[in-house]
């Protein structure tokens, strides 16, 4: 599917040793922009990167639901995971989350195809216009990674609110965004007052750079931002958790609905003391130490 026939080699060798589909569709931009970056020194160190990158948010994700949220690892649960694109992480979660029913979305309709029909995966289009997007159904956990890192102020907080409509009562929003340690990644070195950057420049070459750019937002905009919409506190945060410089935040859905998951919100509140918390610093001393460190993953 790739165009260099050597990287459809190496696609092969790392997807062999992960027990993954080693497929990348011609339009993947994260595989592209991984491959021509040149901070690494041959395609078979970037194709490496792809792959083992994709593994270790599926890693990350695994922790936080088992760890740290409160998910029992013995039942089943259902996830969108928004703004796949073209399954650099959704190939994995089968293999990391084999519990977990996972529905893929992306804005690209070849990506949703591929999705389907190459890698297996549940898959639906989504759509530019927030309020008229609307999944089958609600999930256990909404995961929109490195989604709202590129959202403008026009559609940031609308699509805030639009997938947290998609969390189930008792279930998580747990997103992504480039933070303060991201700044340095910017061009503009100033983040404007109220907390939000935004430059139209991204690093996918199809999509309009006014509706998808790199967007910056503050943790003061984002609890903000979500105390306003939503009522509640920031469940979790951890600042530049992803790749050594995204923040992480999560929300929880607390509601009148009954809980997805059998230990609920105190059981969650009681993991994040203690042991859960400090394997969850662990991890991100694993994140900040990892080759991500030297390039930047969009
Ligand atoms: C930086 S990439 C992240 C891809 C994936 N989450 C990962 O980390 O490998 C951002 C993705 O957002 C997708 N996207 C942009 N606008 C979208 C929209 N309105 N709805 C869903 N996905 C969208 C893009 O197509 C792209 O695949």
């Amino acid at each position: 599917m790739h165009e260099r026939p050597e990287a459809s080699e190496f696609c092969a060798q790392f997807a062999a040793e992960l027990g993954v589909s080693g497929k990348i569709h011609k339009d993947d931009f994260i595989f592209h922009f991984l491959a021509t970056h040149p901070s690494f020194a041959n395609l078979s160190e970037a194709v490496r990167a792809y792959f083992y990158d994709g593994r270790r948010s599926s890693d990350l994700v695994r922790q936080l639901l088992y760890e740290e949220l409160g998910f029992d690892a013995g039942a089943g649960a259902t996830m969108l995971e928004f703004a796949s694109g073209y399954g650099c992480v959704t190939r994995h979660l089968p293999k990391v989350l084999p519990r977990i029913s996972v529905t893929a979305c992306d804005i690209h309709p070849q990506a949703v195809d591929f999705l389907r029909c190459e890698l297996s995966s549940d898959a639906m289009l989504s759509n530019s216009i927030p309020e008229q997007f609307q999944a089958r159904r609600k999930y256990d956990v909404v995961f929109a990674l490195s989604f709202f890192s590129h959202m403008p102020k026009s559609t940031w907080a609308r699509w805030l609110r639009v997938l947290y409509e998609h969390v189930e009562y008792g279930g998580f929003l747990i997103f992504t965004t480039h933070g303060l340690a991201s700044l340095k990644y910017f061009p503009v070195k100033e983040i404007p007052r109220r907390g939000f950057l935004f430059v139209p420049i991204s690093e996918q070459g199809d999509l309009d750079t006014a509706e998808y750019g790199s967007s910056l937002v503050t943790p003061e905009y984002v609890t903000k931002t979500v105390r306003r919409r939503f009522g509640t506190p920031i469940a979790l945060f951890r600042e530049a958790y992803w790749w050594a410089h995204q923040d992480l935040y999560v929300i929880a859905k607390r509601g009148t609905g009954l809980p997805a998951r059998p230990k609920g919100l105190i059981g969650w509140a009681k993991q994040l003391s203690g042991r859960a918390l400090r394997r969850a610093d662990q991890g991100l001393n694993r994140a900040a130490r990892s080759p991500a460190a030297s390039w930047r993953r969009p």
